[in-house]
């Protein structure tokens, strides 16, 4: 019986992964654009703050994408050696692209694999990062331990995503532009009918600042600090693996 559940569980998972891997592969082409165009241009300045709190020059980027967040912190050091990691391959494809565009090939490299299953041996890593990828993990859970897992002592895990703003008022007007006009421009653009749905309601079902806080303490994570930035339409999460081995 208990075995059967964790099998339809499992299921789920993987069914959910396909779906989510399927509507990025869909939508990579005019993702890019959507990013800029929907967030006023402001998702680079979020990824800037976030590339300023990698340490070490080993560093693994989650849900890489397009390659945005890896191209940005490469740019800051050239013996920065990233891994962008992405389930999608359409995705990877553009982020190679635009490595090679920016002649940042040599310090970036792609993996197709799962954020819950990284391929890589445990305590190698200096930092690592996820931008707007954690909230699309299929097991949020898994996805942190794998992080601490790959970490190297004293390594450093930033985590940017979409937040709840509280301020009222504001909050009213940014709820009603990503549950109104986003889904509408997003669908237009990439003419996929349910991606920038699922955009407003990812961010909805995201638990608040204060439990990811607890579930990166929960999983092992010490100095665990969180900075809102626009109002707390974004939280910039970091942590630091503290630990005996
Ligand atoms: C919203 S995009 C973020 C891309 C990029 N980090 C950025 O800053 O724009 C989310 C990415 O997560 C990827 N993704 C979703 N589930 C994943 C998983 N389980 N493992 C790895 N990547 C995943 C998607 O393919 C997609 O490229």
């Amino acid at each position: 019986m208990a075995m059967n559940v964790k099998k339809s569980q499992e299921m789920q998972v993987y069914e959910k992964r396909k779906r989510v891997q399927h509507m990025f592969s869909f939508i990579a082409s005019r993702y890019d654009l959507l990013n800029h165009l929907l967030s006023f241009n402001i998702d680079r300045l979020w990824r800037k703050k976030a590339a300023c709190r990698v340490r070490g020059k080993r560093i693994l980027d989650l849900a890489t994408g397009t390659g945005d967040m890896a191209i940005e912190i490469a740019k800051r050091d050239k013996n920065f050696h990233i891994i962008g990691l992405d389930i999608s391959g359409e995705m990877l494809s553009l982020a190679q692209k635009k490595a090679r565009d920016a002649r940042l090939e040599n310090q970036i490299e792609l993996v197709q694999a799962s954020m819950e299953h990284l391929p890589f041996r445990s305590s190698f890593f200096d930092s690592v990062v996820v931008a707007f990828g954690l909230r699309n993990a299929q097991d949020r859970i898994r996805a942190l331990f794998e992080m601490f897992r790959v970490l190297r002592k004293e390594g450093t895990a930033v985590i940017l995503e979409f937040s709840h703003p509280a301020i009222p008022v504001f909050k009213d007007v940014y709820l009603y532009y990503t549950q109104c006009i986003l889904p509408l421009i997003g669908k237009v653009i990439s003419g996929h009918r349910n991606a920038y749905l699922y955009l407003p309601t990812s961010i909805a079902a995201f638990p608040n600042r204060e439990y990811l806080k607890h579930a990166m303490r929960a999983v092992g994570f010490g100095n665990v600090y969180c900075k809102l930035l626009t109002l707390g339409i974004v939280a910039l999460h970091t942590g630091k693996k503290i630990c005996k081995v």
